[in-house]
Parts: C-alpha cells; structure tokens; sequence
C-alpha cells in the first residue's frame, strides 16, 4: 500500500490516496480538493496531471521507451503487422492465428462507404486539405451508421470500431484521388490492409495496380509505428468529446480535427516542408539558429516532445526504414542527407542537449512518405489513418470506465468581477 500524499494548504493539511500504475509514476487523487480546499490544482497543458486510468500505452519518456499492451513499439514494428497491432491495443492481448485471422475478416467486411458519402468530396475544392475532408466526412458517417451509435451497447461500440478502422484507408484514398481529379476506386478485400489501402490511393481503373511487397511493407510498419501514443492532444479530445456520450464518428472527427495542428500530427507535414526549405546542409546552422532565438517563432519540426526527454523509439525505426527504403526503391534523396545533418547537429548542440530536444516520430516519416509518392499535404491524413485504432481503444476504455464523467476542468479566473451594465449613452469613447 502506498503512503498517502499529505497536501498543506494554508493553515490546514490534508491526506490524499497515492495511486500506484503497475509502472510508471504514482498519482495523487486529487478529486476531492476543491471540496475540501476551495483551491483549483492549476496545470494549464496537463503537463503535471493524469487525465484517466489506462492500460493501453505506456511511455517512459526519460528512457525513451514505448509499449503497447506491454509490447515494446520496437519489437511491434519489427515483427508484427498493423492488423495484429490493431487487435492487440482493442482487445489487450495478441490474437491466436484464428483470432487474427477473424478480425482482419471483420474489418475487410466494413472497408466499402456508402455510395452517398462520395457527393460529400465533390462539395469541397478540388486543393482542399486532406484533414479539411477527413474532418468532414469522418463527422458525416454518424448519419450514415445510426446502428453503432449507441455508446452504452458494447456490440455497437465494437461495430462502430470496427466501420472506423476499416473506413479510414477508403476516405483517406478518396481524399487523394479527389485531389487529382482520378476516379475513386472500391476495396479489393483480397488484399492485405495496408495493401488495400495502397491499392485505392495509386491504383487507376485503367489497368491492374501490383501491390509493391517492399512498400506495402514499409507502410504497414509506419501505421504501427503512429498506432497510438497514450494521452496526447488528439487522443485527449476523443476522450473529452466521448465524455459527454457523443457518438464515435463524432469523437474521431474531433480527433482529427485536433492532430492536423502543427505541434501535433501536422508536424510531419511541416517537418518535410521545413527541410525541404533548408535543401542544403550549408544551411542547417542559420535554422539552428532561428531556432534557438527566442524572437524568432520558428521550430525544428519533428524535433522535441511534451513526454521524450530522449530519443523517440519511433523516430529510431522510421530513420532506419527511411534508409532501407530509399536504397531498396533505389531513390537518393537529399533531404535525406540534410535530415541526418540536422539531427546530428542538434544533437551536439548545447541548446538542444540541455532542452532535451530529440528527433519524434514526425522528422523522418516525410522522407519515407515522399518516397512512396504521397503528397506532402495527404500525411497528417496517414497519421490519423493509423492513429485511429488507437483513438477507438481509448474510446472503449474511456466508456467502460467506471470512474469516467463528463471532462469538465475548471479555471483561475483573471478577468472584471461584477459590474453593472452601462447604456451606450453613457459610455465613454
Ligand atoms: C506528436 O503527445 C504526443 O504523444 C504526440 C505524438 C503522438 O504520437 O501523438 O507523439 C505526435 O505530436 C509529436 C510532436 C510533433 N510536433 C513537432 O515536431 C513540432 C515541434 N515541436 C514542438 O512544438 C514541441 O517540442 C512540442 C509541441 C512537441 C512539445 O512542446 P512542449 O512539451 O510544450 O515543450 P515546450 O514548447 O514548452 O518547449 C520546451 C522548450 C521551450 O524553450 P523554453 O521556453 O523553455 O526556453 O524547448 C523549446 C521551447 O522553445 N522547444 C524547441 C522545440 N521544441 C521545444 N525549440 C526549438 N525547436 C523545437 N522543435
């Protein structure tokens, strides 16, 4: 049993449970404070606060480790596949081989729209944002699917899982087949996945698409490698907008809308863009410098994280993933090179030593993305592709919480105190 945390206030002092995790720091159960205290606990970002209980992820960000269920992301990565993944984070374990095999059936059976969701992408201009659509048509399938809305039925829970996992790789190759005016083109389930979704994005109904083995590869280890990351921003709105019973498209439209932010997941997006702009080596040192000078409002994207202070076991991966295939798809590509030189030169720099600033999951996926012919502009779209197996696992454990209520953090209160209302006549100015 773990001592309680004793909390002074003032003259008076209090006892509060400390709650131990199987691994990790305890927590302080502060629910009673303001009851007893009349205090607020004030933690604008949540940089000091445990917003639920959760068994799904768990980072060391000192150790710069990453476990899924336990499974360390690099043995994941390395050995599983994005359905296994998938299962695992949903159900808590790995599946047998006929575990596996059903589910990815289930999914297969739920990756085909509604033939009406395809007006929604003609509304939008033909340059819109991927996210921009994402957000639109992810929110638009709760009037579509009114069977798996109902969030107190577990079976509709795991429908509604299921349509968002499976549905993803459809709305997210429509977006770039709409974006380049080509026709959409429907699920071929005897594909894998990853392979499915390779399929609709640069396929053509012209002539039969050949699923490239290295590549399909490549993408199903980058979907793993975004699968979920325990209480970030996007995955913290899923579960705020889940805690007032809206429906599961709603809550994944929310999370997009969240990770398409350039702090968050619009950073591989940025971080292409960013060395893109550098485009030589010669040029690192002025960045470097731009981003150490507080006046100046520019970041290394992909560099520096809220939780690692140390290397992002992701971005270990996708640099080694970026350098075998570029060599395997026989591509040189020179922001490649100037990636490289930036993290080493980061690295040796005092400034980002002393910041604890390492590459994240977002600085080397570009190079990787641009490899395989994505457009810059459909990666964040990627990430929220993958990032939404993740998203529902949370949803589901959020639900089935039985600590869980609506999320409703207070605040401190810094504006006029009361005032009397004053007719236009008698203001000045
Ligand atoms: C993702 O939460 C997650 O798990 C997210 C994610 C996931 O899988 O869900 O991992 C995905 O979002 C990865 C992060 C992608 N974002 C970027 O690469 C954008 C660039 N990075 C930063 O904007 C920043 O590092 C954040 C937003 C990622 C983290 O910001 P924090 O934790 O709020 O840290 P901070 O802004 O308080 O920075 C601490 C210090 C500051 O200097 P001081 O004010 O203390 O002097 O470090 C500096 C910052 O100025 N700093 C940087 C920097 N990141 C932080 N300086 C230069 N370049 C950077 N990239």
């Amino acid at each position: 049993m773990t001592e309680p945390t004793t909390i002074k206030t003032g003259s008076s002092e209090k006892a509060y449970t400390t709650l131990p995790g199987t691994v990790g720091p305890e927590v302080v159960d502060i629910r009673k404070f303001y009851a007893d205290t009349g205090m607020f606990t004030y933690d604008p970002g949540f940089t000091s606060t445990a917003s639920c209980q959760s068994a799904i992820t768990y980072i060391d960000g000192d150790a710069g480790i990453l476990l899924h269920r336990g499974y360390p992301i690099d043995q994941l990565a390395e050995q599983s596949s994005f359905m296994e993944v998938s299962y695992l984070l949903l159900h808590g374990d790995l599946p047998s081989a006929t575990e596996l095999k059903d589910f990815s059936w289930t999914i297969s059976r739920h990756t085909m729209v509604h033939e009406q969701l395809s007006t929604f992408y003609r509304g939008f201009r033909r340059d819109a944002h991927p996210m921009a659509i994402l957000c639109g048509v992810v929110g638009a399938l709760s009037s579509f699917y009114h069977d798996s809305t109902d969030i107190t039925d577990p079976k509709q829970r795991m429908i509604a899982s299921h349509r968002l996992i499976a549905k993803m790789p459809t709305l997210v190759a429509m977006a770039h087949k709409y974006s380049v005016g080509q026709p959409f083109l429907y699920p071929q389930n005897d594909l894998s996945y990853t392979g499915n979704f390779l399929r609709m994005t640069f396929g053509v109904p012209a002539e039969p698409y050949e699923v490239n083995p290295i590549i399909e590869a490549a993408m199903d280890k980058i979907f793993i490698l975004h699968a979920d990351h325990e209480q970030n921003a996007s995955t913290s709105t899923v579960r705020l907008a889940g805690s007032s019973g809206a429906n599961p498209f709603a809550c994944m439209a929310a999370g997009i809308a969240c990770l398409w932010g350039p702090a968050h997941g619009g950073a591989n997006e940025a971080a292409l863009n960013m060395l893109r702009e550098i485009g030589d080596v010669k040029r690192i040192p002025e960045y470097i410098a731009r981003a150490k000078d507080k006046n100046d409002p520019f970041r290394l994207m992909g560099f520096g994280h809220r939780v690692y202070k140390n290397f992002d076991p992701r971005a270990k991966v996708m640099k080694a993933t970026a350098d075998e295939v570029l060599k395997e798809l026989n591509i040189t590509d020179p922001v490649l090179d100037v990636a490289k030189e930036l993290e080493h030169i980061a690295l040796n720099d005092p400034y980002f030593i002393e910041k604890k600033l390492y590459p994240n999951v977002d600085f080397y996926s570009g190079v990787i993305l641009n490899a395989i012919g994505f457009p810059t502009e459909m990666f964040t779209a990627l990430f929220a592709l993958a990032r939404t197996v993740g998203w529902v696992a949370q949803w589901n454990e959020m639900i089935s919480d039985p600590e869980q209520k609506i999320g409703r953090p207070r605040q401190l209160y810094v504006g006029q105190t009361a005032r009397d209302y004053m007719p236009v006549s008698s203001r000045i100015g």
